[in-house]
């Protein structure tokens, strides 16, 4: 008798499979080029967070790239729906994929190619209390990626570079400097607190759009908390009193170390606890009215 897979289920080009069987042919070009983009959304107790944002942000980086987007965003909708349910874990981190396709290696645009859909998920855990209460570490560096970083392309070499740089110092992420100034970190943004005031990098072509981040900048402004959404020097992020990260995976996190230096007092702020709790209230709210 055949043997049953236990492999989480994939989506790929129409059909879902057994993530293990899920193949793609080699001149792919997000293979070759990494000439694609993709999003990771995620799903408490079964429902998408934040999707329409992240379609929205999908459509961008598709427009972006020149590639016409393969699905609506109502076939997009029902597709990570149904990824959620065939797929176990209350929570989950949906990841989907588009690449311009199959196509003899050449890097301008093929005339015809299809591109390729692909999806899946993976058991998603949010950021344990352990992490929360203490706060991570985060190295530093000169953001030297390409000048297009709000595209979510897949070609993320510069971003896996900074990952591991981050990992083999033993901490979480690696915060970027461009020309004396923040960017963003490997896989998440950053704000900065000074005293009362949270600020944040405005959005434009060094910042991935962060769909966490702007749930975060929502919850800060309706809690009245003073904001700024301005250039923030390096400086004042050595200088700050809190650093946060946000991403879909990490929520919103304290930076309690930065190059092996406490954070302001070494323990996560004041502003980022009462943030936190306000952004759980807030993803509580929302998954009751589904
Ligand atoms: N990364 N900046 C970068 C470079 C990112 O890779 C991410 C997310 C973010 C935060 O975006 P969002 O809040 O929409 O997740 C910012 C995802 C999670 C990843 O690549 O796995």
């Amino acid at each position: 008798m055949p043997k049953q897979s236990t492999s989480p289920t994939a989506y790929l080009n129409g059909r879902f499979v057994p993530l293990d069987e899920a193949r793609i042919p080699v001149l792919d070009r997000g293979f070759i080029f990494g000439d694609g983009v993709y999003e990771v959304i995620p799903a408490y107790s079964g429902y998408p967070f934040r999707m329409e944002q992240h379609l929205k942000r999908l459509q961008s980086s598709l427009d972006a790239i020149k590639l016409v987007n393969p699905m609506t965003s109502a076939q997009w909708g029902r597709l990570v729906k149904r990824m959620i349910a065939l797929n176990a874990g209350k929570d989950q981190a949906v990841y989907l994929q588009v690449t311009r396709g199959v196509a003899k290696r050449d890097h301008a645009f093929p005339a015809e190619a299809t591109p390729t859909v692909f999806m899946m998920s993976n058991p998603m855990s949010v950021p344990a209390r352990e992490l929360v209460t203490r706060g991570c570490a985060c190295a530093s560096a000169t953001d030297n990626r390409w000048l297009r970083c709000d595209i979510k392309s897949t070609s993320l070499l510069g971003n896996v570079l900074m990952r591991q740089r981050a990992a083999e110092a033993g901490c979480l992420e690696t915060i970027m400097f461009r020309d004396g100034f923040l960017s963003e970190a490997s896989s998440s943004n950053v704000l900065v607190v000074h005293g009362k005031t949270v600020a944040a990098p405005p959005n434009n072509h060094l910042v991935l759009p962060g769909t966490t981040n702007d749930v975060v900048i929502e919850i800060v402004r309706k809690a009245r908390i003073p904001l700024q959404l301005r250039e923030i020097t390096e400086d004042e992020v050595r200088s700050a009193d809190e650093i946060w990260l946000t991403s879909a995976t990490k929520e919103v996190l304290a930076v309690t170390r930065l190059d092996g230096k406490a954070v302001g007092a070494g323990t996560p702020g004041p502003v980022f606890r009462r943030v936190y709790k306000l952004y759980q209230n807030f993803k509580r709210t929302v998954m009751r009215r589904g």
